[in-house]
C-alpha cells in the first residue's frame, strides 16, 4: 500500500514537472505565433486579403499568396474568432475573413496559366504569376472550399443568409461565388492528375484526394442548407467514388498509405513513396464519419514508418527529445534550392497533433486492437509488449497507460518543436538536419498555424 501510494506520488510529480515546463512554452509561444501569423495576412505592399507565405521577398520568395497555405492559415482563424473573448479581436478576426473571402474571389477570376481554379499561387498583389511552375495543384481550391465552407456556416448560423448567399454559396449555375465555383471545379476535375502539395510530382495524391474528398463532403451539406438539394446529392456522389480511389493508396506489402499513384510528370527520385503529406491528409481532413480516422491502422502504420525513417536519418535526432519530422526520404529541397531535404517545423508540430489526436480518439472508442499492419506503432508505445491480436479495453490499466503513452509521445514532437524555435519564437519552415538551425523561408506563416494547431490540440 505504502510503496504503491510513493510510486504514485513520485509518478505525478515528475509528470506535472515536465508537463509544466512544455505547457508553460507552449502557452507563450502561442501569443508570439498567433501575433506573426496574422502579421502575414494582407501585410504592407500586398493586397488587401492575401496571405503571403513568408515576409521573405528573397532566397527564397515566399512574398506570394499560396492558395493551399493561406486555405490552412485561414482555417487557424476561424478558430481564433470563435474563441476570441475581446470584441476588438472577435471584429478584427471577422474583418480578415470576409478579405480573405474577397481576395480568393479574385484570385478565381484572374486569368492565370493553369486556366482553371488550380491555380496554386499568385502574386501578393493579387497578379497572376506566369513563370513555369508545378501546376495545377488540385488541393489547393479543395481547401479553399473546405475552410470556406466552414466559414459560411459560422455566418449563417448568426442568421447571415443574404451575406452569404451574395458572396460564399449562391445555388445556382454558372458559379459565381467562391465555394460553390471551387465545389464545380473539384467535382468536375478530381479524376485528373495534378501536382501534389509540395509542387513536385505530378500524378494521384493520397493528401490530394483527402481533401478533395473532404470539401465535396462538406460543400454538400451547406449546398443542402443553402436549398442546392440536386449540387448536394451530386458532390456526395464524387466524395463517395473518390473514397474508392483513395483506399487504393494502402499497400499492405509496404505496410504505409503510399502518397502518389499513376505518376505521370515531375521528380521521379520518390522511390519509397512514403510522406509525411499522407498524414497531413488524415489531420486536414477528417470527416469524422469513420473514413481514415487518426487512429485507422493504416495511418498508425504510417506514422511509424516515418518516425523510423526520420530518426535514422537525421543526425539531429541522435540527440535530445523527440523526433523532427521531414516531408519525405528522397527529399532534396534545402528551403532555397537543392541539395539536402531536412526536417520540417510544420510537420514535427504536425505529428505531434496526430498523436495527441490518436490519444484522444482511442479514449472515445474505448479500444485498441493490434493487428498485423499497425503492430509496430503499437510496439514502440508499449515497450514492445503489444503484439498482434491483442485487445485492450478502456478500463483495463494496460489501455490507460498506453494511451497516456501516446499523448506523452506527442508532447516528444512539440518539445522537438521547441528546441529547433528561434530565441524570439520565429519560426522558419525547416531546421538544418546537422546543426538544428533553422533554415529556408523565415517566419513560415503555415509553420505557426501547424504549430497552434497542435497546442489547440494538445
Ligand atoms: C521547390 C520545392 O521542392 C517545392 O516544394 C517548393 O514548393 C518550391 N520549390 C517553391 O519554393
Ligand atoms: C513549399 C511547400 O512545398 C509548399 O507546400 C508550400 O505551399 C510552399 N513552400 C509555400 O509555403
Amino acid at each position: 500500500m505504502r510503496s504503491i501510494a510513493l510510486g504514485l506520488a513520485i509518478i505525478f510529480c515528475h509528470s506535472a514537472f515536465s508537463d509544466q515546463s512544455l505547457s508553460d512554452w507552449i502557452s507563450g509561444q502561442r501569443k508570439i505565433a498567433i501575433h506573426n501569423l496574422m502579421a502575414n495576412i494582407s501585410p504592407p505592399g500586398a493586397a488587401c486579403g492575401a496571405v503571403v507565405a513568408s515576409p521573405s521577398k528573397s532566397n527564397p520568395d515566399y512574398f506570394k499568396h499560396w492558395v493551399r497555405d493561406a486555405g490552412l492559415t485561414m482555417n487557424l482563424v476561424i478558430s481564433l474568432y470563435e474563441g476570441a473573448s475581446d470584441r476588438t479581436w472577435r471584429e478584427n478576426y471577422f474583418q480578415r475573413m470576409m478579405d480573405y473571402v474577397d481576395f480568393s474571389r479574385r484570385n478565381q477570376t484572374t486569368p492565370n496559366p493553369s486556366g482553371g481554379l488550380g491555380e496554386p499561387l499568385f502574386y501578393a498583389n493579387g497578379a497572376p504569376y506566369t513563370p513555369g511552375w508545378g501546376r495545377p495543384q488540385n488541393d489547393s481550391p479543395a481547401i479553399r472550399a473546405m475552410v470556406l465552407a466552414r466559414w459560411a456556416n459560422v455566418l449563417l448560423d448568426q442568421g447571415k443568409v443574404e451575406l452569404v448567399k451574395e458572396k460564399i454559396y449562391y445555388p445556382g449555375l454558372p458559379a459565381h461565388t467562391v465555394v460553390k465555383a471551387d465545389l464545380e471545379y473539384t467535382s468536375h476535375h478530381w479524376r485528373e492528375t495534378c501536382f501534389d502539395l509540395w509542387e513536385e510530382v505530378r500524378g494521384h495524391h493520397f493528401y490530394t484526394r483527402m481533401v478533395q474528398r473532404k470539401a465535396l463532403i462538406e460543400g454538400a451539406k451547406l449546398a443542402d442548407r443553402m436549398g442546392d438539394g440536386g449540387a448536394a446529392l451530386w458532390y456526395r456522389e464524387q466524395a463517395k467514388q473518390i473514397s474508392v480511389e483513395i483506399e487504393k493508396h494502402w499497400s499492405s506489402q509496404k505496410n504505409i498509405i503510399e502518397t502518389t499513384l499513376h505518376r505521370d510528370g515531375g521528380v521521379d527520385y520518390k522511390h519509397s513513396n512514403l510522406d509525411a503529406s499522407t498524414l497531413l491528409g488524415i489531420l486536414h481532413a477528417d470527416t469524422f464519419d469513420g473514413f481514415f480516422p487518426v487512429y485507422d491502422e493504416r495511418a498508425l502504420a504510417t506514422a511509424e514508418a516515418l518516425v523510423r525513417t526520420f530518426h535514422g536519418m537525421y543526425p539531429v535526432n541522435q540527440t535530445g527529445e523527440g523526433i523532427a519530422i521531414g516531408r519525405y526520404p528522397e527529399d532534396r529541397y534545402d528551403g532555397n534550392g537543392f541539395s539536402e531535404g531536412n526536417p520540417w517545423l510544420l510537420l514535427t508540430a504536425a505529428v505531434a497533433e496526430f498523436h495527441y489526436r490518436v490519444a484522444k480518439g482511442l479514449r472515445v472508442l474505448g479500444h485498441i486492437d493490434v493487428t498485423r499492419a499497425n503492430e509496430s506503432f503499437y510496439r514502440s508505445v508499449s515497450h514492445g509488449l503489444l503484439k498482434s491480436g491483442a485487445h485492450l479495453k478502456a478500463g483495463d490499466p494496460a489501455f490507460d497507460s498506453i494511451v497516456d503513452n501516446i499523448r506523452d509521445r506527442g508532447d516528444g514532437f512539440m518539445a522537438r518543436v521547441r528546441r529547433h524555435t528561434g530565441g524570439d519564437g520565429s519560426m522558419s519552415e525547416q531546421m538544418n538536419r546537422y546543426s538544428g538551425f533553422l533554415q529556408g523561408a523565415p517566419d513560415l506563416t503555415w509553420s505557426y498555424a501547424a504549430f497552434l494547431v497542435a497546442a489547440w490540440e494538445r
